[in-house]
């Protein structure tokens, strides 16, 4: 089983990732390290202590990291004003976070995995900055980190968030310089390849009807926010980005990947632009392997199949 850490700011896509992993035989979630993004740090870590409550996995641990980014000034996702997700659309959860702060989880956790000669995997779903702040306190914990899966960057689709930045890396860009320079091996899911995935509200209603109370908290959210844009994907339905980075762990073959140099711009208008050199034109050695297509159908099924598992317990 592939041990991981997932790194989120919930948000919806972040919430479906997470019912994803916590579902899935392959993949054992060691714990929940929370960062502000979607909304404020007190809004995520409420959001994800809800979506462990719905999971019925109340054996793994939230933990409350970054407030807010490194270096720049502080920028939340599109629905920041609604902040945490209502009662309506997930059910209270007595969980609440552990003691420990997020930034010593994943340092403990990758120490300990260093010291076991068996690293984790961190599934990073929104800005680095918890991971960031671990490895440049603690650069010895590269060892212990097998790779990290980064939902986050735009090449060619370009972004959404400004017309050249990803809402990830704009959030943190230095967060994510840092960890793109770390040496630990990165895997980039960027928005060019989850905009080719995109969910429809039948398949909404096939997490309401077959996954049990996950299922429904998940058609609740997406319900409530659209995240359809006909004008930008010339069809219906909306991307569930974060989600790809479970997929990406438990069925590689669904995917197409590239090596390449990947880094971010830390300044200026273009803050946040992620760029990519596929064929080493600069002469740089690749750090990254970046995700260019994705089996549309496949990942859908995937992600339908598991969450469906939540309707039979
Ligand atoms: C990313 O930004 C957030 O809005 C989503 O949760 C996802 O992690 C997509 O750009
Ligand atoms: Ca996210």
């Amino acid at each position: 089983r592939t041990r991981i850490i997932i790194d989120a700011d919930p948000g919806v896509d972040d919430a479906a990732a997470i019912l994803m992993a916590l579902a899935s035989p392959e993949i054992d979630v060691l714990g929940l390290s929370i960062v502000a993004g979607n909304v404020p740090l007190k809004d995520t870590v409420t959001n994800a202590c809800k979506i462990v409550g719905v999971s019925g996995r109340i054996d793994v641990p939230v933990h409350a990291g970054a407030a807010g980014p490194l270096v720049r000034d502080q920028v939340f996702g599109k629905y920041a004003r609604i902040g945490a997700f209502s009662d309506e659309l997930v059910a209270r959860s007595s969980i609440v976070p552990s003691d420990a702060h997020a930034v010593q989880f994943i340092v403990r956790s990758a120490r300990e995995a260093a010291e076991a000669g068996d690293p984790i995997t961190i599934c990073a779903m929104g800005p680095m900055t918890n991971i960031a702040l671990a490895l440049i306190q603690h650069p010895d914990v590269a060892r212990g980190i097998r790779q990290i899966v980064s939902m986050g960057g735009a090449f060619t689709a370009l972004g959404h968030r400004t017309p050249w930045a990803e809402f990830n890396i704009y959030a943190d860009p230095h967060a994510a310089e840092i960890v793109y320079r770390s040496g630990v091996p990165i895997v980039v899911m960027p928005l060019d390849m989850t905009f080719l995935a995109l969910f429809t509200a039948q398949h909404f209603e096939s997490f309401r009807d077959r996954g049990g109370r996950a299922g429904g908290a998940l058609y609740n959210l997406f319900s409530a926010f659209d995240r359809s844009d006909i004008k930008r994907f010339g069809r219906p339905g909306g991307p569930i980005h974060d989600a790809t980075t479970i997929a990406w762990l438990i069925k590689p073959e669904l995917f197409t990947s590239l090596r390449a140099t990947v880094g971010t711009q830390v300044t200026g208008l273009t803050l946040g632009y992620t760029y990519a050199d596929f064929n080493q034109k600069m002469g740089y050695v690749p750090n990254a392997t970046v995700v260019t297509d994705v089996d549309e159908a496949g990942f859908i099924n995937l992600l339908i199949e598991r969450i469906s598992l939540y309707g039979s317990v």
